[in-house]
């Protein structure tokens, strides 16, 4: 017998929604299949010994989505010259998201060259914590994440939908991790390439001496030195 309901004082309340889990600075990248404008991608596969971007957008014929587009291919030699291969993903289809890119080549001036992931399954969105549901509960958040050749996450942003990002500054945060990669390097506040740059504090005095001899000593816990060339 089943008898009547329960009788309840509180209005029923859902379980309280968990925060995206996004992965953070050092760990490792999560690995995924997915289709593209340019057919199927194996992220990591993809990768190879590269440095990655990979960001995410609202949607599809959105305004700033397509500046932000537009703005990526145009810096497509500047990403190359840093050995980085670039994505892009929405929860839109291949199919939209083929529709839409010569809407981008009319409008920004340049052709899309990078792959476009399709993600209407959101399996990509949910391994990257792109999805805000407080924010929008269906597409994705403005997200960047570097990603090491060693397939470590080096950075993370979130922008707002209604922000459109710099990509100047995604260059320069290369170029500061491959400061630090390649020698141990870091880059003081509003630093720009060219400028001097910090010997970091595990870099010993004696290793400093030889290994950048121009440096000077502001405090013993700030040295600068003029930055070296690329490799
Ligand atoms: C846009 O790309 O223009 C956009 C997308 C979603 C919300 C607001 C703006």
């Amino acid at each position: 017998m089943c008898g009547p309901p329960p009788t309840t004082t509180s209005t029923a309340t859902a379980a309280p929604e968990q925060p995206p889990i996004t992965p953070q600075l050092g760990d490792l990248a999560p690995d995924f299949i997915a289709e593209t404008s340019d057919g199927e991608i194996r992220f990591h596969e993809w990768l190879g010994d590269s440095w990655g971007v990979l960001f995410s957008h609202p949607a599809d014929f959105t305004p700033v989505c397509t500046t932000e587009l537009g703005a990526v291919a145009r810096l497509h030699d500047q990403f190359a010259a840093r050995d980085t291969k670039v994505a892009a993903v929405s929860v839109d289809t291949a199919e939209s998201h083929r529709a839409w890119s010569p809407d981008i080549a009319e409008t920004q001036g340049a052709e899309v060259n990078f792959p476009l992931i399709a993600d209407p399954d959101r399996r990509v969105a949910t391994l990257y914590g792109m999805i805000h549901p407080r924010h929008d509960n269906t597409a994705t958040v403005r997200s960047v994440f570097v990603i090491g050749p060693d397939k470590t996450i080096k950075l993370t942003l979130t922008y707002p939908a209604s922000t459109g990002r710099h990509f100047g500054e995604i260059l320069r945060v290369l170029d500061s991790l491959q400061l630090t990669a390649a020698h141990q390097l870091a880059t003081p506040a509003d630093w720009q390439p060219g400028q001097d740059v910090i010997i970091t504090p595990g870099v010993s005095q004696e290793e400093a001496a030889r290994r950048f001899p121009d440096h000077r000593v502001i405090k013993p816990y700030l040295r600068l030195t003029p930055q070296p060339a690329r490799p």
